[in-house]
């Protein structure tokens, strides 16, 4: 029997990570099978439990499961702690092993990928929500010179900016600040709305990262009339899935070629 692997979420049906890891695991010769789980919105913990009981070693856990994996797993790694989140669990015996990778997907995509090293560069972060939180440790252990968040309500990107103190505020609060990484982490693009950013937030040679994938969205359209170099979101899905591939298994699958293979 193959080692188990599932990813739970709804909706799941468009997930990528059934296949992107079925490539990890031909690449690397890893015997396992990885599958795409809908589960019902209240129907999480009953799920996971079922799945542990068939004698499963892993779950990517994606949207909107990711507050409930946290609260589940017995034992957290600090990134899924700053996280408040968990996208990665793994189960060991009586212990379920929270991780979250989403932080350092974005990170490798960055450096890596893009060859965009985010030490000394100045740094904004828009959204507060979940997918923002879930990237502050690791852009900050990259040593940024500057990390600001800012959000359509000011209020959240106050809060979550103070827990780990750094700046934030709402967008007029960017007036005369300028940045080399504007990563787009609001929910703005599913709307196909655009955000209310003044042009010169992105500074010369800045790089804009939509969090999206498989899709142009306006804040790309906007850094692009802007100047900036725009990336979507779809080299940070395959890095956080190779880094969670590494947890489990312990091998690094390469992830150009995959990365290759989707685009
Ligand atoms: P996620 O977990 O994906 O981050 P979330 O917690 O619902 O989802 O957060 C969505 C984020 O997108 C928030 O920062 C939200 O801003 P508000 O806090 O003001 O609601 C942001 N967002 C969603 N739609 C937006 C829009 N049309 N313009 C600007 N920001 C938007």
């Amino acid at each position: 029997m193959p080692d188990r692997y599932a990813v739970f979420g709804n909706p799941i049906s468009h997930s990528q990570s059934p296949r992107i890891h079925a490539l990890f695991a031909a690449q690397t010769a890893q015997d396992m099978s990885y599958a795409a789980l809908l589960v019902p919105p209240d129907g999480f913990a009953a799920a996971m439990a079922n799945f542990v009981a068939t004698g499963a070693r892993g779950v990517n856990v994606t949207v909107p499961f990711k507050e409930e994996a946290f609260r589940l797993a017995t034992q957290l790694t600090p990134r899924a702690q700053a996280a408040s989140a968990v996208n990665t669990l793994t189960f060991s015996g009586d212990v379920i092993y929270g991780d979250n990778t989403d932080g350092a997907g974005l990170v490798r995509d960055l450096k890596a990928n893009l060859g965009f090293d985010p030490a000394r560069k100045r740094i904004l972060l828009l959204g507060a929500g979940g997918a923002a939180r879930g990237v502050i440790l690791p852009l900050l252990d990259e040593q940024p010179a500057r990390l600001f968040i800012a959000n359509r309500t000011a209020a959240k990107a106050a809060q979550l900016a103070a827990a780990f103190q750094i700046e934030g505020g709402g967008f007029d609060a960017l007036a005369g600040g300028q940045f080399d990484l504007v990563i787009n982490a609001t929910a703005a693009g599913l709307a196909n709305a655009a955000l209310s950013l003044p042009t010169f937030t992105f500074a010369p040679n800045c790089l804009a990262y939509e969090m999206l994938y498989g899709r142009e969205t306006p804040f790309m359209a906007q850094a692009q009339a802007s100047g900036c170099r725009v990336t979507d979101g779809l080299g940070m899905l395959v890095e956080q899935a190779a880094e969670s591939f590494w947890i489990w298994r312990g091998v690094r699958p390469q992830t150009r070629p995959v990365l290759a293979t989707l685009r």
